[in-house]
């Protein structure tokens, strides 16, 4: 190594230690096997730095360029694998800066001007993770329209809908997938909201306190693009919290949590949906598995793991949280353990939220055909739906309209619904004069309300699952996804 600083660094920190580090501490210390990801982020922090500081002549214009060309080149080589990354300088931020100084010199060492790795580091995982929940964003609108689409095609198409597990009331298969539409579209209000608080620039708190050279932080700002709606710069007003909090981490990792836990609910249905029992639904081949030892076995192992992997989130959330707890103003190295949790709950959204837009949606070749989707299986879903008495709630109703209070309804369908126990069919196969015995007002128009689809229509109130319903809350989605 022939800089100043790389042969110093692989002795001790600086003249003041007698020792050099050992090597276990060396690696117990060293987050540069993570943090590289962060390079990006740390290079485009320190440009904008560099020009602020050169812009408010703290630094001369040619070591602005010196540092843009010594940067330039090292994202080059970083991008294409020929950079060596040095487990002896610890992380992404020293190992960029020793070797910006190998190339570019006594520039390279004016870039800390200023700056400490405090504010660096909480500035560059700020910056990456913005750009990450962008492309969540857009991830998560892709499942939705995979939802949308499959729900669209399937209005018509009844299943019984649950509580307790029990068979309830009949509803839309569409209705049903538009749950999760509402769900997710909850999660992308949330991670928008993240965003804001994401977005703010910590650089320029340098260590702990602030700094004695005139920095201009707007501008950094401005060229980071930590601005609000209307153009302000964002930037974090108090210098000890800017390098030490990591709520935004937390934040994002809570609602990263809750996506999890509306992916690992819809995961756990479609197990039940496709499970002989059932036999609602088939997922593609290839969103399956099989069995070593019983040939007949398709296992649906992608929405299982993705519900075992929502523990591994909720996890992350909870190893976040808790490495705050505790920890004394200002900047602590607890915090270096922020990374790993983070990027791998970025990781795992991200391939989750594609496998299942995916596995729900299919695939659209050129030809606009779609292949591997989820397939729906009417027939079983409806039979199922005529099992459990779900239009019980429909005859109650019936006879409130003829003038029956509720409650007494309640009782007298409680009857109704015993006698075709006992006879082994469903209410709408009872004869009418059976159906008399239990309130004299019931006509003949008694079987447009027991029937499924009767039930179904009946519930035309925004939200509830009635066609009609359902086509508006479509084109509702569609409009606001764009
Ligand atoms: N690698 C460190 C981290 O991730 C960077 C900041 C180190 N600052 C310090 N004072 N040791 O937090």
């Amino acid at each position: 190594m022939a800089s100043n600083q790389l042969d110093q660094k692989s002795k001790a920190w600086s003249a003041l230690f007698s020792e050099p580090m050992s090597d276990l501490v060396k690696r117990y210390t060293s987050s540069v096997a993570f943090d590289q990801r962060l390079w990006q982020a740390d290079i485009e922090g320190s440009l904008a730095h560099a020009d602020m500081l050169s812009a408010q002549g703290i630094i001369s214009a040619q070591d602005l360029q010196d540092i843009q060309r010594g940067l330039n080149q090292i994202s080059q080589d970083i991008a294409v694998g020929k950079f060596e990354w040095l487990l002896d300088l610890e992380d992404v931020h020293l190992n960029i800066e020793a070797r910006l100084t190998q190339l570019v010199g006594d520039a390279g060492k004016r870039l800390h001007t200023g700056r400490s790795r405090n504010d660096q580091v909480a500035t560059d995982v700020r910056l990456w993770l913005r750009g990450e929940i962008d492309v969540l964003q857009g991830l998560l609108t892709n499942l939705q329209r995979a939802l949308l689409d499959v729900a669209e095609r399937h209005i018509d198409v009844i299943l019984p809908g649950f509580t307790h597990l029990q068979v309830a009331q009949p509803v839309s298969f569409a209705h049903h997938l538009l749950a999760y539409v509402e769900m997710l579209s909850r999660d992308a209000e949330r991670m928008a909201d993240v965003r804001k608080r994401v977005n703010r620039l910590p650089l320029g708190s340098a260590a702990l306190a602030g700094t004695t050279y005139p920095l201009d932080r707007a501008r950094v700002a401005r060229t980071l693009g930590m601005v609000d709606e209307h153009g302000e710069p964002q930037i974090c007003q108090n210098s000890l919290d800017a390098v030490s909090d990591r709520d935004f981490a937390i934040e994002f990792t809570a609602a990263a949590s809750l996506v999890m836990v509306h992916i690992s609910r819809l995961s756990e249905e479609l197990i039940l949906w496709m499970s002989q029992n059932f036999g609602f639904i088939k997922i593609a081949d290839r969103f399956t598995t099989g069995s070593s030892i019983m040939p007949q076995k398709k296992n649906p192992d992608v929405p299982e793991l993705a519900r075992g992997k929502t523990g591994r989130v909720v996890g992350h959330l909870m190893a976040l949280i808790t490495l705050m707890k505790g920890q004394p103003l200002a900047y602590n190295k607890d915090n270096q353990e922020d990374k790993e949790p983070l990027f791998d709950t970025v990781d795992t959204l991200k391939d989750t939220l594609r496998i299942f837009a995916e596995m729900v949606g299919g695939q659209l070749d050129a030809q606009g055909q779609r292949s591997g989707s989820l397939t729906v299986n009417p027939q079983t879903m409806e039979q199922a739906a005529l099992k459990g008495y779900a239009t019980a709630t429909d005859l109650a109703d019936y006879m409130v309209k003829k003038g029956l209070p509720f409650r007494d309804a309640h009782e007298a369908v409680a009857h109704a619904v015993k006698t075709a126990q006992a006879q082994g069919v469903d209410l709408s196969e009872l004869p009418l004069s059976t159906l008399q015995t239990f309130h004299p007002q019931i006509e003949a128009d008694v079987f447009n309300v027991l029937s499924l689809r009767g039930s179904l229509n009946a519930r035309n109130t925004l939200g509830g699952t009635a066609p009609a319903q359902v086509a508006a809350q479509i084109a509702q989605h569609r409009n606001r996804l764009g």
